[in-house]
């Protein structure tokens, strides 16, 4: 734990002014699945994603000083009180607040938007929780400027795992790497850190269209499908795959192989689904429209040569994956075949992004 005790931010001065910031913070696609976790968001096994552009939240934190310490603040989203937002954020400043002591000082006003349609079955929790941290990390750069910018950017990932495992890997672009493993150099279990190796160019503004085929609220959340990886019968296997398949994907990202991109990326969907599917107790998130998607890949890929894949999250929507060069196409094939699998034809087109920026 001493790593995280260099976080702890010690001397601060109390600002005497009020104040406002606005951040948005991208949603992210896991390639290699985060899925069971230790105590204090620790994950079990290491994972890989890839940061997205379009799907984001614009969080505003208003902030001002107050005489008593306590954890204190107003929450709206788009501009509406929403109580049933509250106990996760309250959370998320207990987590924080010893390693932010200064957010003791203020009461704050959090009002928050997501670009992308309320309800959608997209978890919001990441670009969120990474949203709100930028803005947290925001105001400590005023109350203790005397850190580096890595510092700061690490800080920033490691408050938003805090709020939601998966929220630290939208901190930054545009593939990001969380969870210590020996094949990728300074990851770590406490943030994500962007993948520090070579890139081909078949990946720059790699495209993800979220076809959105069930928006309902999921039967299971990922808090508890997390906690059903505790005695797993297959857990300790699943957690050293995680390991082997990011050591695969490092020279998949180097030399451009799509045959094995795919072979990796649709193996790691299906296995986090095999989790859910044999866990006790076990739970199904996919729907017939789901595996319905799925052929409908598998057939077009077939007859068209196209290196298009899918991956899942945890819930029915299909992400679809593809080289930004075969655009036109796949979106004609999404439109033709798999839009009519959706709820009300709906699906959001994304890629590749860069993480959370100021848009003060
Ligand atoms: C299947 O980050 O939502 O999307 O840490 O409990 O908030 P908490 O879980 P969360 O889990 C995401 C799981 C996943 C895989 C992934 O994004 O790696």
């Amino acid at each position: 734990m001493n790593a995280l005790h260099t976080f702890k931010t010690i001397n601060y001065t109390k600002l005497t002014n009020s104040g406002t910031f606005t951040f948005a913070a991208p949603s992210n696609i896991a390639l290699v699945k985060y899925w069971g976790k230790k105590q204090n968001q620790i994950p079990a096994n290491p994972s890989l994603s890839f940061t997205l552009k379009n799907c984001k939240t614009i969080t505003k934190l208003q902030y001002q000083p107050k005489a008593e310490k306590n954890i204190s603040f107003d929450l709206l989203f788009e501009g509406q009180v929403k109580e049933s937002f509250r106990p996760k954020i309250q959370k998320y400043f207990e987590r924080i607040q010893d390693l932010c002591p200064y957010i003791l000082d203020y009461h704050f006003k959090i009002d928050t938007q997501n670009t992308f349609p309320h309800s959608s079955g997209i978890a919001s929790s990441a670009s969120g929780m990474a949203a709100l941290s930028a803005t947290i990390i925001a105001l400590e750069k005023l109350v203790n400027p005397n850190q580096t910018e890595a510092f700061y950017l690490q800080k920033a990932s490691l408050l938003a795992r805090l709020g939601s495992g998966s929220a630290c890997r939208s901190i930054k672009g545009n593939i990001v790497v969380w969870g210590e493993t020996d094949s990728i150099e300074n990851s770590s279990d406490f943030f994500g850190v962007t993948f520090p190796y070579e890139v081909n160019n078949i990946f720059n503004n790699y495209q993800d269209t979220i076809l959105l085929v069930d928006k309902g609220e999921k039967q299971v959340s990922s808090t508890v499908g997390h906690d059903l990886m505790h005695n797993h019968p297959f857990a300790e296997r699943r957690f050293k795959q995680a390991h082997e398949n990011i050591q695969q994907l490092k020279d998949i990202l180097k030399t451009g192989n799509l045959t094995e991109f795919i072979a990796l990326v649709e193996s790691e969907a299906l296995t986090l689904h095999a989790m859910m599917m044999t866990s006790t107790p076990y739970f199904i998130l996919m729907k017939p429209n789901t595996l319905e998607i799925i052929n409908e890949i598998w057939k077009f890929r077939e007859s068209t040569k196209i290196p298009v894949c899918f991956t899942l999250d945890a819930g029915a929507n299909v992400h679809v994956l593809y080289p930004e060069k075969y655009k036109i196409s796949v979106t004609e094939f999404i439109t033709n075949t798999l839009a009519k699998h959706c709820q009300n034809n709906q699906f959001i087109h994304d890629e590749m992004g860069n993480g959370a920026e100021n848009v003060s």
